[in-house]
């Protein structure tokens, strides 16, 4: 039996494109695709046993509802095993997805009007969808340092008025890459309890972390913050099965639960039969796995950032703390068009898009590495590239 590691060496561009998803249709055969956060990855074996099984009985009936399923006591569990936090089952709700969480708080703990902050640049969904429902963004922007991107806390606290309400926490953080240590998470929770406000953390990059950073689940702060926060995941980044279409919210009071619960049953809609039972597998039989997985993407990121540092060193970047995403500056780079319609076109890679991630992203693309190191996506980069050259002059010499 190869070991998870030659599983994932094993992976290979002939292979995926067999798939049907977005990542691997969207642009074509031609075009390599590192944009959305889906891995190239084989899922761990459990979740691939139990859902052949499934499939092979035709077992796509209805299911049990959320509350007789057993997912929120593995979940508490996993949080307890993980991330030394304890987590009440009885506070935790079922969602499609995280999406659908941040528009449902947004509509529920806010009125029209009301100003809702966020650290940029961002995951596009929490900055989009406050003007979506028409609330009024706050965006602090974060700023790229030596090592990492850093928070403005004076800015931020400058910017933050009686007419905030929200603060939409992306916790670790896409597309930087940053694990929030507890100095800066105390930092934030100050200006929350200071400023009355209620906190989404959106935590689903939790699992994608790299040593010595350690995740710190927002809501663990203390128990003022708990009380006012709002934590969102799912097991489908780190187990990649986004199409699987689950998540949870966790609520750290019963006031904000029973909040939640004024909504109609129905906007939520039912659960996912595969979803919610390869979520209860992720979360209760494949700790093993993860841990591999996380050390393959950490020798892919150093791989990466060594090769972004000789190969073009006019692209600036930090080294993720955690997410298989990395964030590019490409505003020193001599080129005629966006760095995301250049890389397209001249060099059949998709990236995401900088500028889909609000101020702060123009200039910038956001790669993702969670792929095989055999298919080599970094090195097959510059000669794919017509124009490479580019890359190399310096935009202003
Ligand atoms: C920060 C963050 N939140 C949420 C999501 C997506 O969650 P969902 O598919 O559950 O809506 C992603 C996907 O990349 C993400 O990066």
């Amino acid at each position: 039996m190869p070991t998870s590691s030659e599983v994932f060496a094993s992976v290979t561009v002939e292979q995926m494109r067999q798939r049907r998803g977005g990542k691997w249709t969207r642009y074509g055969d031609e075009v390599l695709p590192c944009f959305v956060a889906d891995m190239d990855f084989p899922l761990a074996p459990p979740i691939h046993n139990a859902l052949s099984e499934q499939a092979a009985t035709d077992d796509y009936g209805y299911t049990m509802h959320f509350a007789e399923r057993p997912i929120a006591e593995i979940f508490s569990a996993w949080a307890a095993r993980r991330y030394n936090w304890q987590v009440d089952p009885a506070r935790i709700e079922g969602l499609v997805d995280i999406v659908q969480g941040i528009y449902l708080t947004l509509q529920l703990y806010t009125k029209p009007g009301d100003s809702v902050v966020t650290l940029t640049p961002t995951y596009p969904p929490l900055w989009r969808s406050v003007a979506n429902t028409d609330r009024r963004l706050i965006d602090c922007k974060m700023q790229m340092g030596a090592d990492q991107y850093e928070i403005d806390f004076d800015k931020l606290a400058d910017q933050l008025d009686s007419s905030t309400k929200l603060f939409l926490l992306c916790n670790p953080h896409n597309p930087t890459g940053r694990v929030f240590t507890q100095k800066e998470l105390q930092g934030l929770a100050e200006l929350v309890l200071q400023n009355d406000l209620i906190v989404l953390s959106d935590e689903i990059h939790a699992d994608l972390v790299y040593a010595p950073n350690r995740h710190i689940p927002f809501a663990s702060i203390s128990p003022e913050i708990q009380q006012r926060t709002i934590t969102m995941t799912s097991a489908t980044k780190s187990f990649n099965i986004g199409g699987l279409r689950f998540a949870i919210a966790i609520f750290g009071s019963k006031a904000l639960q029973d909040r939640f619960n004024t909504l109609p049953k129905g906007v939520i809609g039912g659960l996912n039969s595969m979803g919610a039972m390869a979520s209860e597998i992720a979360w209760r039989d494949c700790d093993q796995w993860l841990d591999t997985l996380v050390s393959y993407l950490e020798s892919n990121r150093n791989h990466l950032h060594q090769q972004i540092q000789q190969r073009f060193p006019n692209i600036k970047l930090c080294k993720p703390q955690a997410t298989y995403l990395s964030w590019l500056d490409c505003q020193q780079l001599a080129l005629n068009q966006e760095p995301y319609e250049h890389f397209l076109e001249a060099g059949k890679i998709a990236f995401g898009n900088g500028d889909d991630f609000g101020s702060g992203g123009d200039g910038f693309v956001r790669f993702n590495f969670a792929t095989s190191q055999t298919t080599k996506y970094w090195i097959a980069w510059p000669l794919r590239c017509h124009r490479h050259r580019a890359y190399l002059t310096h935009k202003h010499k």
